[in-house]
């Protein structure tokens, strides 16, 4: 067996988680998701969902790592509970199926870093988002996603994936507040603070069966929860460290660059005179080159945003492949390097059909947050409140000063708002399928 790596530091983690965390889903899902339910409707469900359901589900996965200091498979039967395993595999499974459509707009950025050079997306940005987006220039560009995916994972825990979120995670901060700077100046701006912002109550209720659905999803997409990736970066955790703090830092960082996301994109739709009802997942594709187009560095900008976006994706999927391979490197000592080649091959050939159509990556993208995340949360929260109950309370409390109390409020929460929340949003979500 091979020894385990930790991580050198307490940072180390958060970076890392936040890494995982940080990616497409704030950036180009947030968005459109929030153009597509209503604005500030969405939102204000969304933000309600990260802080009763996100934070005390992040703490769970945490709880089931730490605990148990092994893979996301494993850990279910170290703990005392090996039919459980299957939900630890569930996640992972989830992990491919969403790495496989999440490469492919990784793809899509690459190519726009490529525009940004060439200046190609300044002319008619919508016409060269819809070039861009499907078919063979888009397939291309997944498969070179995931061979730079698949190299840095190559090279492990603590070089390739720890280093690189220490400068790729503060980066993505500064350039999108930048950005927002530069958008807040814009006529129309006013309008999209209002949209996105400003929520009217009888818009919350009328169309909650779809909301809810919607917005416990992203908040799980956004979080990383159900792909067994917060178990397994918990499982590199020493055991003197607060999970609390960390999942509170990990959590408000998360929600604050796609808010930011949002004080991005709708000033700049309304600006251009974009409803945001067509935007589409083309919206920050479009809006953002649109935007810069009136600038003189322009392009330069352009480059610089479209890098920090890879590498806030690159970093997501790192942690999605690190999740099988670090399974298969506790069970059978395999050369990480080969598991990471033939995870990613497989993952490559998932995702063809959401390269070639956009309408195949919404499906994809649909069953995933529909079902698939919620379904394993609902099982991971029904596991640590439920089944470990007492043992995750103690291990919550560990390394908090007079956590007691809070640790036992975090399990009343799990086993009740979390799981009715959860579980709702699974049961309509189905049903909008
Ligand atoms: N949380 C990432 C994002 O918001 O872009 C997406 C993601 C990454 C989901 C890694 C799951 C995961 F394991
Ligand atoms: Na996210």
């Amino acid at each position: 067996m091979v020894e385990r790596a930790t991580w050198r530091t307490r940072l180390g983690f958060i970076f890392a988680a936040v890494g995982s965390a940080v990616g497409l889903g704030n950036i180009w899902r947030f968005p459109f998701q929030t153009a597509e339910f209503g604005g500030a409707a969405f939102l204000f469900v969304y933000l309600v969902a990260v802080v009763f359901i996100g934070i005390p589900a992040i703490l769970s996965e945490f709880v089931i790592g730490r605990r148990a200091q092994l893979n996301a498979i494993d850990a279910f039967e170290k703990l005392g509970h090996p039919s459980w395993k299957v939900v630890g595999a569930l996640g992972v499974f989830t992990g491919f199926w969403v790495l496989s459509y999440y490469s492919v707009i990784g793809g899509w950025v690459m190519r726009y870093i490529v525009g940004s050079l060439s200046g190609a997306y300044f002319g008619d940005p919508a016409t060269y988002f819809g070039t861009v987006s499907a078919g063979l220039p888009a397939l291309a560009a997944h498969g070179l996603f995931m061979l730079v995916a698949v190299g840095i994972v190559a090279f492990g825990v603590e070089e390739g994936i720890e280093r690189a979120t220490t400068v790729m995670v503060p980066a993505v901060l500064v350039l999108l507040v930048g950005i927002a700077v530069y958008a807040a100046t814009l006529p129309g701006a006013g309008e999209g603070y209002a949209y996105f912002l400003t929520p009217e109550p009888g818009a919350i209720t009328a169309n909650l069966t779809s909301v809810l659905p919607a917005a416990v999803g992203q908040a799980l997409f956004s979080l990383s929860l159900g792909f067994s990736v917060m178990i397994t970066y918990a499982s590199y955790v020493g055991e003197d460290e607060n999970l609390g703090v960390d999942g509170l830092s990990i959590a408000g960082f998360n929600t604050g660059i796609g808010v930011l996301a949002g004080l991005v994109v709708f000033p700049l739709l309304f600006a251009q005179g974009v409803s945001p009802e067509t935007a589409g997942p083309g919206a920050v594709f479009v809006s953002i080159p649109t935007a810069l187009a009136d600038l003189p560095v322009g392009g330069i900008l352009g480059l610089v945003f479209f890098l920090i976006v890879l590498i806030a994706a690159l970093s997501s999927a790192i942690s999605l492949l690190e999740v099988l391979v670090s399974y298969m490197v506790d069970n059978y000592g395999y050369a990480r390097r080969r598991l990471a080649t033939i995870a990613g091959t497989v993952i490559f050939l998932l995702g063809i059909p959401s390269a070639l159509k956009t309408a195949w990556l919404g499906w994809f993208d649909g069953i995933a947050v529909n079902l698939f995340l919620p379904l394993v949360v609902f099982l991971v929260v029904v596991f640590v409140g439920w089944v470990l109950a007492g043992e995750a309370v103690a291990e919550i409390r560990e390394g908090t000063r007079g956590g007691e109390s809070l640790a036992t409020a975090w399990l009343w929460t799990v086993r009740t708002i979390v799981l009715l929340g959860v579980g709702l949003s699974l049961a309509l979500g189905v049903y909008e399928l």
